[in-house]
C-alpha cells in the first residue's frame, strides 16, 4: 500500500501524458480561438527584421552619421547568434537597422508556423542585440531597450530569393549615396539640414558622386564596403562546419558570382 502511494504521488507530479488522456478544463475550448498559420511547404522563408523607431535610437546613442560601425557590428553579431541557433537559415542580409534571414525551403522549423518562426528570431536577434553591446559598444550605455519588428515573406523560386536579395543591397546602395552626401554636405559643408535635402532633391546619383569628389574629395567607390553593400552572413559549403561556422563579407549579392560560387545555399538538402 505505502509503494502504491508512492508511485502515485510521483505519477501526479509529473503531469504524465503517454498515452494516458488527461482530463480537460472546461477552459480548455479556448484553443480553437487560435488559428493556423503554417506556412505553404516547399517555399523559401525569408525572416525580415526592422528596429523600431531607430532614427531616434541612434540619435540618442550618438550612433555617427551616416554609418556607425559599431553599430553595424552590433547588428552582425546578433545576426550570427541566429544563425548559430538556427541551421535551418543558409544565409543572412543586412543594413542599416534591419537583418533578413533565409530558411531553406524544405525546412520543418517549428512546423513552419510563420508567428512562431518570426517571433523567436526576432526576440534571439533582440537578446542578442542587447547581450553583445558592451562589447561592440566601447564605452556607450545603453540607454533604454531596443526592439525589432519581424515579418515572414514566402517565396517559390530562386529567382524571386535572389531578387529579394538584390532588392534590399540596391536599397542599402541607393540610401547610403544620399545619406554619405547628405551628411557631408551638412557636417563638412556647413549646411543646414534642409538645404542639404534641396540641394540634393532630383539629384541621380551621378550628380551625388560628383558632390562627393569635387566638395570632398570622396570618391564614394574607396568608402568602407560594409557601408557601401551591407553584410552577407552565410554558411560555407563544408558540411562539417555547418554545425557553428558562419562567413561574414561585405560582397555583392545582386551579381551572379556570389551564388555560382556558393549554389548550396540555394540548393535542397533533400530531394
Ligand atoms: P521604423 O522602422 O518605422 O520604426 O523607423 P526607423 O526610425 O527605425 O527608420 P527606418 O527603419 O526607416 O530607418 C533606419 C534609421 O536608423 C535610419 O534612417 C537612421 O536614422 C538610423 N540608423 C541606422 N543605422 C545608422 C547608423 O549607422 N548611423 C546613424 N547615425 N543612424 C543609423
Ligand atoms: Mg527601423
Amino acid at each position: 500500500m505505502k509503494v502504491a502511494c508512492q508511485i502515485f504521488r510521483l505519477l501526479s507530479r509529473r503531469n504524465f501524458s503517454a498515452g494516458t488522456k488527461m482530463a480537460k478544463s472546461k477552459f480548455e475550448y479556448v484553443r480553437e480561438f487560435e488559428s493556423s498559420d503554417r506556412c505553404l511547404p516547399n517555399t523559401w522563408m525569408v525572416v525580415r527584421l526592422d528596429g523600431k523607431g531607430f532614427h531616434k535610437f541612434a540619435d540618442k546613442h550618438n550612433f555617427e552619421k551616416p554609418n556607425d560601425k559599431n553599430a553595424l557590428s552590433l547588428m552582425n553579431e546578433a545576426a550570427k547568434s541566429v544563425m548559430k541557433e538556427f541551421k535551418e537559415i543558409t544565409l543572412a542580409y543586412g543594413q542599416s537597422d534591419e537583418f533578413s534571414f533565409l530558411i531553406r525551403r524544405d525546412h520543418d522549423l517549428y512546423n513552419r508556423r510563420s508567428s512562431k518562426i518570426s517571433t523567436i528570431i526576432c526576440s534571439l536577434f533582440t537578446s542578442a542585440y542587447v547581450f553583445h553591446w558592451d562589447h561592440c559598444m566601447v564605452g556607450k550605455t545603453l540607454l533604454y531597450p531596443p526592439c525589432f519588428d519581424g515579418r515572414v515573406i514566402l517565396y517559390p523560386d530562386e529567382k524571386n530569393v535572389r531578387d529579394y536579395f538584390s532588392w534590399r543591397q540596391a536599397d542599402c546602395h541607393i540610401n547610403n549615396l544620399y545619406n554619405t552626401t547628405f551628411w557631408n554636405l551638412v557636417l563638412k559643408g556647413g549646411i543646414t539640414n534642409q538645404q542639404a535635402e534641396e540641394r540634393l532633391c532630383k539629384t541621380v546619383s551621378g550628380d551625388k558622386n560628383e558632390i562627393l569628389f569635387s566638395q570632398f574629395g570622396i570618391n564614394y567607390n574607396n568608402e568602407p564596403e560594409m557601408f557601401r553593400k551591407g553584410t552577407v552572413v552565410y554558411r560555407p559549403k563544408d558540411r562539417s562546419k555547418r554545425s557553428s561556422n558562419v562567413n561574414v563579407e561585405h560582397i555583392d549579392i545582386i551579381n551572379d558570382a556570389f551564388w555560382l560560387e556558393h549554389p548550396h545555399l540555394l540548393n535542397k538538402i533533400r530531394e
